[in-house]
């Protein structure tokens, strides 16, 4: 009997997208919009809005100018990253998490320090979304060093205390982490390909000779970042405080496409 037409195999070649790297470095770019006032970000937003898609609302605009700040980035297609890092009772960061999903935002944080309890809470409260924004849990802050941690009682290095807290939190369903790029090979070690790690501390590579770290003591390329295990790059002052954000950010999307 002959193969019915439709069944016979085809060998026209299959039509593959086209890989566009600096397209994939703009999927993984998210600008800190960390200026005190909604006029300021939306100046930024303005001159950044056709070189990048993502952009972190963090407390310091937040609390500025509150909600209309999210509805503003959300209502011109932009991905909005929120980095409260809720950290309170189970009931308590359910209801921010709930909140924060509704005003449309794609990210946002939760302290792994709240314990199991609470990022059951959280994970939970975003069940049953047709598309829940992607939690992170925050393990140890950048900001802690040795001292800082012993000051409240830990008797753990940073580095030990990241890795607990990160295996804590995939136990209790977390499957997103903020880390520095020292941590984001151990997480992705601990998290496989599925883990969404996203990692702040970004410095272009031409930038570590003009010392431009700032107050942060890890820093990374944009490119070892990337081959090193991050999902997604957090840039704030590199490109809010240059004189061309927008061509600051091009720069480092470029450094990201090297990696990818
Ligand atoms: O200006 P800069 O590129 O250093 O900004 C980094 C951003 O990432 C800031 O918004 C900062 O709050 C955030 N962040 C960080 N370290 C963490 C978590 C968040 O630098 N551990």
């Amino acid at each position: 009997m002959p193969i019915p037409e439709r069944l016979k195999p085809s060998f026209a070649p299959a039509r593959v997208a086209e890989f566009d790297p600096i397209e994939e470095a703009r999927k993984r770019l998210i600008v800190a919009l960390d200026v005190p006032a909604a006029p300021t970000a939306l100046d930024l937003v303005n001159r950044l809005e056709h070189t990048c898609q993502w952009f972190k609302v963090g407390m310091e605009l937040f609390t500025a100018a509150g909600p209309a700040a999210i509805e503003l980035l959300v209502a011109r297609g932009h991905s909005v990253f929120l980095d409260l890092k809720f950290h309170d009772i189970p009931n308590t960061v359910a209801g921010a998490v709930r909140s924060a999903a509704s005003l449309g935002v794609r990210m946002m944080t939760i302290h792994a320090g709240g314990g199991p309890a609470m990022l059951e809470a959280a994970q939970n409260a975003l069940a049953g979304l047709a598309d829940p924004p992607q939690l992170l849990a925050v393990t140890v802050l950048t900001s802690m060093d040795r001292s800082q941690t012993s000051a409240v009682g830990l008797d753990r290095t940073p580095a030990e205390q990241v890795e607990l807290l990160a295996r804590m939190g995939l136990e209790a369903g977390i499957r997103g982490f903020v880390c520095s790029s020292q941590e984001v090979s151990t997480l992705r070690a601990l998290t496989g390909p599925e883990g969404v790690l996203v990692v702040p501390g970004i410095r272009a590579a031409g930038a570590h000779t003009h010392n431009a770290a700032g107050d942060q003591k890890r820093i990374a390329t944009p490119a070892d970042a990337l081959r090193s295990g991050a999902s997604y790059l957090v840039v704030g002052r590199p490109i809010t405080q240059a004189t061309d954000p927008a061509e600051a950010a091009e720069a480092i999307l470029a450094e990201m496409a090297q990696a990818l």
